[in-house]
């Protein structure tokens, strides 16, 4: 039976001890020890790594496990060790200090967790790659802030960790909920944070919370009776290293104007080709110190700045070629021609981020049963306002300001459908759509829409996704769940929305939709207390929405008594911006076709 010391010491990172046994297993061995500071994987604690050295030979500790009451570890060997030598074990001391913050992070969590949801059960914890805990029960999404700072209350009070071996007896008397399962082949163990109700641990853990750096929850999952609370750990040195980020667009600023200087020094050159590579893009070059210096930009925008390198460097790769091409084919070196050379490539583009968004959209609504339909970007007045409920005179019309074109007035047609506009919202579908005849409804029509207005928050051209769903029996709750359903699909699932009475001529209620703030989550204050710089109320203002008015109902030939139904209206831009957390100074930028712009997306 191998003695235990991490139970009783966390922190013992070297011991002298004996080999008391030595498997040769294919190139690897199997080493026991009289008695081990090696953490064997369990309880959601990956293994510990480390040396085994001793006078003949030295291991190198790959991955450590339970088998029985010995802990078996798993190494390559160099030289010869056999039962009874005396060695020295280490133990990868960074990596286990950052295992026992993990875990201990997990055990501060729970107890957030637990104060503001008693009723939930601990079913398991995983402290490795992928840091969880999970419970029987579900937690709201939006509590995912309280949680938080529950949390880093917590570590922010320095509260002592302590543990202690008892007795089976003792365990049962003093552990509020026991776990399914208790070790057999270990000593029980309980720990206490603080002065709160102790819970059996056998794993490593810190002396105390501050140890354990900030905990971020980064993502509730709630799936059929369980719910996974997803957490990473900062220590304050990277807290704060963090919040020295540069922010991506200086960054790619800074790339190309390094890409300028190197194009110069390429044009001004008549070094032979692989010299130059090493000037202009090799480690010590201003774009190689550049490319090192990502790591300085926040992890969320990375891929964007890695994407704009990955460019710069292909653009200055072609300037090589095509400097080593014509300084080879100059007259006075015509014996350097090189036919091997390749061919350049040509750069290649991408979806437009508004098409991107379009499909994105088109699809996320497909799955729960909206066709994506099409009508007129062009049409009568009649489907655009008056059958909405807007007549002409009614100055809710001005809101619009509409473009109007001038057309050759048809006698018979132009009673009812009056003039002919550029449509200022996708709402023209909604009495299209219910000409067609077919019930029930379910369409989204994502469509070109035109308004007199140009500033920062405004092009005159824009899109909007328009969805209607008409049925027998549709009330606002289906509204409200749709509404759910995309926000969580389509900006992730810790976004929820909410409704607030408004007014639009066509639907009756009318709402507009918010939806809660991806930086604060609906508070409206950061982790420190001070008020969110996004949001400042918890809120983003989205999308307008309702229950369809019945006389737009009776427009479209539907019989009000019978079928109901809600229909909403949102613009993709503004959607597509609020996803990316991008706050554009200026919207006009997305169709100023400049590609310095649009390739980021
Ligand atoms: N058409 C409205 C606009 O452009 C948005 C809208 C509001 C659409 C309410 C709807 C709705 O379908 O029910 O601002």
């Amino acid at each position: 039976m191998t003695e235990l010391l991490f139970l009783t010491d966390s922190y013992k990172k070297e011991i002298s001890t004996r080999v008391t046994n030595a498997e040769q297993k294919g190139s690897a061995w199997e080493l026991t020890l009289a008695e081990t500071v090696f953490y064997p994987q369990g309880g959601g604690q990956p293994s510990d790594r480390g040396t085994i050295k001793g006078a003949k030979g030295t291991a190198s500790v790959k991955h450590v496990r339970m088998d029985g009451a010995e802990v078996v570890h798993e190494c390559t060997v160099e030289g010869t060790l056999v039962p009874g030598d005396r060695v020295t074990c280490s133990l990868d001391w960074p990596l286990r200090y950052r295992h026992m913050r993990l875990h201990s992070a997990g055990h501060v969590l729970h107890e957030a967790v637990i104060s503001l949801y008693p009723d939930l059960v601990p079913l398991k914890g995983e402290h490795g790659d992928k840091p969880a805990i999970t419970y029987r029960g579900s937690i709201p999404i939006g509590s995912i802030h309280d949680i938080m700072m529950k949390a880093n209350a917590l570590v922010a009070a320095d509260l002592p960790i302590t543990s202690e071996l008892v007795s089976l007896d003792e365990l049962q008397k003093r552990v509020a909920v026991l776990p399914p399962r208790l070790p057999k082949n270990k000593p029980l163990r309980i720990i206490t944070i603080g002065d709160r109700p102790p819970t059996p641990d056998g794993g490593t853990q810190v002396a105390k919370t501050g140890e354990v750096g900030e905990i971020t929850v980064s993502g509730i999952t709630n799936t059929g009776d369980t719910v996974t609370v997803a957490y990473t750990i900062n220590t304050r040195e990277e807290t704060e290293a963090a919040e020295e980020f540069i922010p991506v667009s200086q960054y790619i600023g800074m790339l190309l104007e390094a890409q300028a200087n190197a194009k110069r020094v390429i044009e001004e050159s008549t070094d032979p080709r692989e010299i130059l590579r090493i000037a202009v893009l090799g480690p010590k070059s201003e774009l190689g110190k550049l490319t090192k210096r990502i790591r300085s930009i926040k992890p969320a925008d990375r891929q964007q700045a890695g994407t704009v390198v990955n460019d710069v460097k292909a653009s200055v790769e072609r300037a090589i070629e095509e400097r080593s091409l014509s300084v080879a084919s100059r007259p006075e070196h015509p014996e350097a021609f090189d036919p091997t050379v390749p061919g350049l490539r040509p750069p290649e583009g991408h979806l437009h981020i508004v098409t991107q968004a379009i499909a994105e959209i088109t699809e996320i609504f497909a799955r729960i049963g909206f066709t994506r339909v099409r009508h007129p970007e062009v049409d009568w007045d009649w489907y655009a306002f008056e059958s909405l409920n807007m007549p002409k005179n009614h100055p809710a019309r001005d809101e619009w300001e509409t473009f109007f074109v001038e057309h050759q007035k048809s006698k018979s047609k132009n009673q009812k459908f009056g003039q002919i506009v550029l449509t200022p919202h996708t709402s023209n579908g909604q009495v299209r759509e219910m000409e067609k005849g077919k019930l029930p409804i379910r369409m989204i029509n994502i469509a070109t829409c035109y308004r007199r207005q140009s500033d920062i928050s405004h092009t005159p051209m824009f899109h909007q996704f328009e969805g209607m769903y008409i049925d027998t029996n549709v009330s606002i709750g289906h509204l409200k769940g749709v509404f759910d359903y995309f926000v969580k699909q389509f900006f992730g699932p810790d976004r929820t929305i909410r409704l607030r009475p408004f007014h639009f001529q066509f639907t009756e209620p009318s709402f507009e939709v918010d939806i809660n703030c991806g930086i604060c989550l609906g508070s409206g204050k950061l982790a420190d207390g001070a008020p969110c710089r996004l949001c400042k109320s918890g809120w983003l203002e989205m999308a307008g929405g309702g229950m369809i008015h019945p006389t737009v109902l009776k427009n479209g030939g539907i019989d009000p008594s019978r079928y109901s139904g809600f229909a909403f209206g949102w613009g993709v831009e503004r959607a597509y911006m609020m996803k990316g957390g991008t706050k554009l100074d200026d919207i006009r930028l997305i169709y100023s076709n400049d590609i310095r712009f649009l390739e980021q997306f």
